[in-house]
């Protein structure tokens, strides 16, 4: 019988997938310019020409380089004049950086919960969370999906509402044509290293409204306005540097290409998937004209697998040589937003633990982030065919010798129910 490797037996795979991040003679050729040119910072003409050429390939006609993808919603927020007081509805399950920004500004962060299918910011929980302090929504697309623009538009217009779009996973896609980050009012991209473009950190803010981007550029270079002849504005420093922007231009160049190379992949892997009971792709959306995915999310089902908790699941994957990964966990829940109700401080009438959202109600993403969630990062469909067929390999001789799980099983829900019983009493005293 064949023994899986967490057991002992040969993993299926012990080549490397793809690494990342990529580098080449441009991103080289580029740094040293910059060293040599002296213009180390300072909206110089690297940045200028990363971010106009990022713009263009979005669809927006403004784009704003800054430091990193957390700055940048916080400043999307400053911009639509988001404060203390104010209420920005997100989605339950998204990296923590999305609602920490809100805090950032003073405004509470709201959590809605997200679409079964799509993973993203369900419109009909937005709707049910509005108030008269709701001031904006921040939805983010998520892995390889793309949040329900239309009809969170609708609502930010019924409701005169700001529109920030977090598309730190979202770099060149698009729904009916249109970019990420041109349809709300402002859009964010990270470039954070594990992100799809990347220049270890940075972010680029996009919008279609020019008195937006003025504000912006303010906001990120100490109120020096964009053009010579708009006024000054107020603001501090969030600049990106000049070799951050020459990384930028040579990973934007192999872009597109890599862009193809990831959906005939993706095609590849969902055709066979087909086979496998139990976890399945987030499904394909027809109204997506151009893929842009971070990560491939896939939705796992214990019962197909004899009760076998996901956890365990992706532990005798990656034994396998397969890398698969956790999703997000629910933010209003995750180890790392925990600490803040020591630490935040609120306004009057708000306690930490509203401002933090402890105990908001979101069982989709409650349930995607414990239970039924999974990803793969978008690097592991750069590479070729076979490694797809790999992937599908190893997830099918896990799935096909799960009763060799049995004893890893009960391990771990042993030691869910422990940490369960452990946070009861901790919360209670
Ligand atoms: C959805 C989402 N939003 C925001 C961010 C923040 O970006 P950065 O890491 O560049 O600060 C990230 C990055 O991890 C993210 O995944």
């Amino acid at each position: 019988m064949e023994k899986l490797a967490i057991r002992g037996g040969t993993p299926l795979r012990t080549k490397p997938f793809p690494v990342w991040p990529v580098h080449g003679e441009i991103e080289r050729q580029g740094l040293l310019e910059v060293l040599e040119s002296g213009i180390w910072s300072g909206i110089g003409p690297k940045e200028r020409a990363f971010t106009d050429a990022f713009a263009n390939f979005s669809g927006a006609s403004h784009g704003l380089g800054v430091a990193n993808g957390s700055i940048s919603l916080e400043l999307a927020l400053r911009a639509l004049r988001v404060g203390p007081g104010d209420e920005v509805i997100v989605p339950a399950l998204t990296w923590l950086a999305t609602a920490w920004a809100v805090l950032q500004v003073g405004a509470r962060p709201v959590f809605a919960d997200v679409c079964p299918s799509t993973w993203c910011l369900d419109p009909s929980q937005v709707r049910a969370r509005i108030t008269p302090r709701t001031k904006a929504i921040l939805p983010v697309h998520l892995y390889n999906q793309m949040a329900s623009m239309g009809e969170l538009m609708e609502i930010a217009r019924e409701h005169s509402l700001g529109v920030i779009e977090d598309c730190a996973h979202a770099h060149g896609m698009q729904i009916e044509g249109k970019g990420a980050g041109t349809i709300g009012h402002v859009g964010s991209f990270s470039f954070q290293s594990s992100k799809s473009m990347t220049a270890g950190e940075g972010a680029v803010l996009t919008t279609n409204d020019a008195c937006l981007a003025e504000e912006l550029a303010g906001l990120r270079n100490c109120g020096r306005p964009l053009t010579p002849e708009s006024g000054a504005t107020f603001g501090s420093n969030y600049r990106i540097t000049e070799f951050q922007a020459a990384v930028l231009l040579g990973q934007l160049s192999r872009f597109p290409g890599q862009l193809e190379r990831k959906a005939a992949n993706l095609r590849h892997f969902r055709e066979r998937m087909r086979d496998i009971a139990g976890i399945v792709p987030t499904p394909v959306n027809p109204k997506l004209t151009r893929d842009g995915f971070y990560a491939v999310s896939l939705r796992y089902d214990a019962s197909a697998f004899g009760g076998t908790p996901r956890d365990v699941f992706i532990e005798a994957l990656r034994a396998e040589g397969i890398p698969m990964e956790f999703t997000y966990e629910t933010v209003y829940e995750a180890y790392l937003w925990k600490p803040g109700a020591t630490r935040i401080r609120c306004g009057a009438g708000e306690s930490p633990e509203e401002m933090l959202g402890f105990g908001s109600d979101c069982p989709v993403s409650e349930d995607i982030s414990r239970n039924s969630g999974m990803k793969l990062l978008h690097h592991v469909f750069l590479g070729t065919r076979e490694d797809v067929d790999d992937v599908v390999d190893g997830i099918a001789k896990v799935g096909s010798h799960c009763d060799q799980l049995r004893m890893h099983s009960l391990k771990t829900m042993a030691r869910k129910k422990i940490r369960g019983l452990l946070n009861a009493v901790r919360s209670r005293s």
